[in-house]
């Protein structure tokens, strides 16, 4: 059957690490799928990005010529904001594209408005690449938890902050040396405050809350506070004592609803969350069947968020000819008694 044709908004580190990782692995991906997936259209503000990338496909500087594109079945977001790209993929869902999105921040302020439009118009927005790169944290607690009655989640899910308090813990590193490095090696957003001062992680555990606990997504109702104060000094008391430093994203259910919170936590070294280190991201969760279960893998980086973005590809690509009503909810939140509590 013909190929499911793909369009690309933005061709940063996980544009490009997409691009890559769909090229590297076609023959696989086609057998999985049935069909070849096959990248159309790229927008790129800087066509010059793409040297020494085989790139097989349109490129446009404008973003809204990939989302006018007929061709284009699927739309994978990945130029990052909340302003012009919420425009892109409201417009490319109201006609009828698929959206995969890396977009945390997007889908965090606007996330109700967008899957409410999707569901409508009977198109999927899937964003397992939005939450801890290459764990398939979304789907693990979309599919694998759904038996469960989900107690808390836990998780060091911001890379960038991760590696930053190892780097300050290992090598003596001073926090400006090793955000320095992060963003170097492709780690951290564009704007890296999101990073420290915890706003990314607030994104990824008010999207993962949204599932685990049947809520709309409530960004505002998240308590925040990052790693940027901390000095190599907090970090050495605490192994000191006995503990490490760890930036974590916090969901819990309570009787009243449900409580979001970001902060730098203290955590005994013999813990397993302790001894995730560098860009990997951890989520541990708590729930009533499964007990305890642990999720660990990279959080950050080109192609570790590319093989998340295919990786949704493939179940769109899967799912794109089953009736509407049978597809995958990529965000199934009811409007049941749980809600976010206030700060
Ligand atoms: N800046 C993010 C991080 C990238 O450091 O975790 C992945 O979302």
């Amino acid at each position: 059957s013909r190929p499911v044709r793909v369009g690309i908004l933005g061709m940063g580190t996980v544009g490009q690490g997409t691009v890559r990782v769909l090229l590297r692995n076609a023959e696989e991906i086609t057998r999985r799928v049935g069909r070849d997936l096959r990248v159309v259209h790229a927008a790129v503000r800087s066509p010059q990005r793409l040297q020494g990338l085989d790139f097989p496909g349109r490129v446009s500087v404008d973003p809204w010529a990939v989302v006018r594109d007929s061709e284009v079945d699927v739309l994978v977001e990945v130029m990052g904001g909340t302003g012009l790209a919420r425009e892109l993929i409201l417009a490319a869902i109201d006609s009828g594209k698929h959206v995969v999105t890396a977009n945390k921040a997007l889908l965090a302020e606007h996330g109700n408005e967008i899957f409410a439009a999707a569901q409508r118009r009977g198109v999927m927005v899937a964003f397992e690449a939005a939450v801890a790169g290459a764990i398939p944290i979304i789907k693990a607690i979309r599919e694998g938890l759904a038996g469960n009655r989900i107690h808390w989640l836990a998780g060091i899910i911001n890379g960038t902050s991760n590696y930053i308090l190892t780097q300050m813990f290992r090598e003596g590193w001073s926090f400006a040396e090793a955000l320095a490095k992060a963003q170097e090696l492709g780690y951290a957003e564009a704007d890296p405050a999101l990073d420290v001062d915890g706003g990314d992680a607030a994104h990824k555990i008010t999207l993962m809350a949204s599932i685990a606990f049947g809520i709309p997504v409530d960004f505002a109702h998240c308590h925040v506070e990052g790693i940027r104060s901390l000095q190599g000094e907090d970090v050495h008391y605490a192994a000191e004592l006995g503990y490490r430093i760890k930036l974590l994203g916090i969901a819990r259910r309570r009787d009243d609803g449900v409580e979001l919170r970001v902060h730098p936590t203290l955590i005994p070294q013999d813990h397993l969350l302790a001894h995730v280190e560098g860009p990997f991201n951890a989520v541990l969760a708590d729930s009533d069947a499964a007990g305890q279960s642990l999720y660990y893998g990279r959080g950050a980086g080109g192609d570790p968020t590319a093989s998340a973005v295919v990786a949704d590809l493939v179940d769109v690509a899967r799912t794109m000819t089953a009736d509407p009503s049978n597809r995958v909810p990529h965000l199934a939140f009811q409007a049941d008694a749980l809600s976010p509590l206030p700060l």
